[in-house]
This record gives C-alpha cells, structure tokens and sequence, in this order.
C-alpha cells in the first residue's frame, strides 16, 4: 500500500493519521535514503500524539524518549550506530518490551538484533514529493494497515501498487 506527500506538509498530515491508528505498543521501521522524510514524520506523529516541544533527530544519541499521556514513544536513528550488538548493550529487549511505541529510522544498521517489524515505511523521493510505501510484518500491522487503507484523509493520496 502507498500514499502520494506532495510536501512536507503532507508528509506532516499523514504522520499524523498514522499516530492516530497505531495506537498501544508496537514496532514501526522507516526505511529511506538520507533526506527520505523520515525524521519529519517521525515529528508528525510524535507531535500529533501529544509532544508539544521540538521533535529532534535522535542522530547522535540513537535514541530519544518521549512519556506521552497514552503510551510511551521511543524515536531511534540507527545511522551512526557501529555494530548491532551496541543494541544489547542500550538495552533495546528492554524498549521493544515495556509497552512502548517504538519508530526506527535506519533499521538496517540493527539487522541481526532486532526483530521484524509490525510495520515497515519506506520513504522515497518521488521527484517533486515522496512516496510512502507500508508493509505489514505481524497481524497487529495487518490490522493497523487496514484500517490507514478506509481513512478519508489518506483515501485521496494512495496509489495502487
Ligand atoms: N513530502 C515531502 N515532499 C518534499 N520534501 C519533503 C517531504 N517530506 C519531508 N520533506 C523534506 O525532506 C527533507 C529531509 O527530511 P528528513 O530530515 O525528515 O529526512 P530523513 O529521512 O530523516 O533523513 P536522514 O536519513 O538524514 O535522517 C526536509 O527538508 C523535509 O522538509
Ligand atoms: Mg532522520
């Protein structure tokens, strides 16, 4: 399934879809080259969950916390990490465990230590805007991709592919 963001606006508007419909704990990957739209979807949905500051890119500290008033969300950027295994020592069995919503910019660099994702985005520059591409990996994405697919906002912007 896939969507057509025009701008970041766009981008902004259905990051804050997806906040609404992935509600409770769950693991969400975001996939896409540097400058996909990752980090600002990731400030949509935060932001539409409830954050009121500034949702910065978790680039240098892999990982940043927010404790909203439904459930926790654990925002990673996986880039610089050296080794997989840094994943064990940061405790990630623990994050993936307690309840937390959790989005993974650059999933592929913890391959091998993390597990499959409910949903994986993939984020690509479709030459004026982005496409997003979403993928379920587990029943709960199934779940959460049928209903993204019937909501009126996102309806206009799929694509069949
Ligand atoms: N739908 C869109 N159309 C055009 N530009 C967009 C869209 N969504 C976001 N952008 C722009 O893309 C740029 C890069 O976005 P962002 O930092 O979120 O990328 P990223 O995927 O997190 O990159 P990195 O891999 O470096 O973390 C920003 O300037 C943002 O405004
Ligand atoms: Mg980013």
């Amino acid at each position: 399934m896939s969507w057509f963001l025009a701008d970041e606006d766009a981008t902004l508007a259905v990051a804050q879809v997806f906040a609404e419909v992935l509600q409770g704990a769950g693991l969400v990957f975001l996939q896409g080259t540097l400058g996909a739209g990752k980090t600002t979807f990731c400030r949509g949905f935060i932001q539409a969950c409830g954050h009121q500051g500034a949702v910065r890119s978790p680039t240098y500290t892999l990982v940043e916390e927010y404790p909203l008033a439904e459930h926790r969300i654990c925002h990673f950027d996986l880039y610089r990490l050296g080794d997989p295994e840094e994943l064990e020592f940061m405790g990630i069995r623990d994050y993936l465990s307690d309840g937390s919503l959790c989005l993974i910019e650059w999933p592929e660099r913890g391959m091998g230590i993390l597990p499959a994702a409910d949903l994986t985005l993939n984020l690509a520059d479709d030459g004026h805007g982005r496409r997003l591409q979403a993928s379920a990996g587990s029943s709960l994405g199934e779940s959460w991709l049928q209903t993204l697919q019937q909501h009126s906002v996102l309806q206009p912007l799929q694509r069949d592919d």
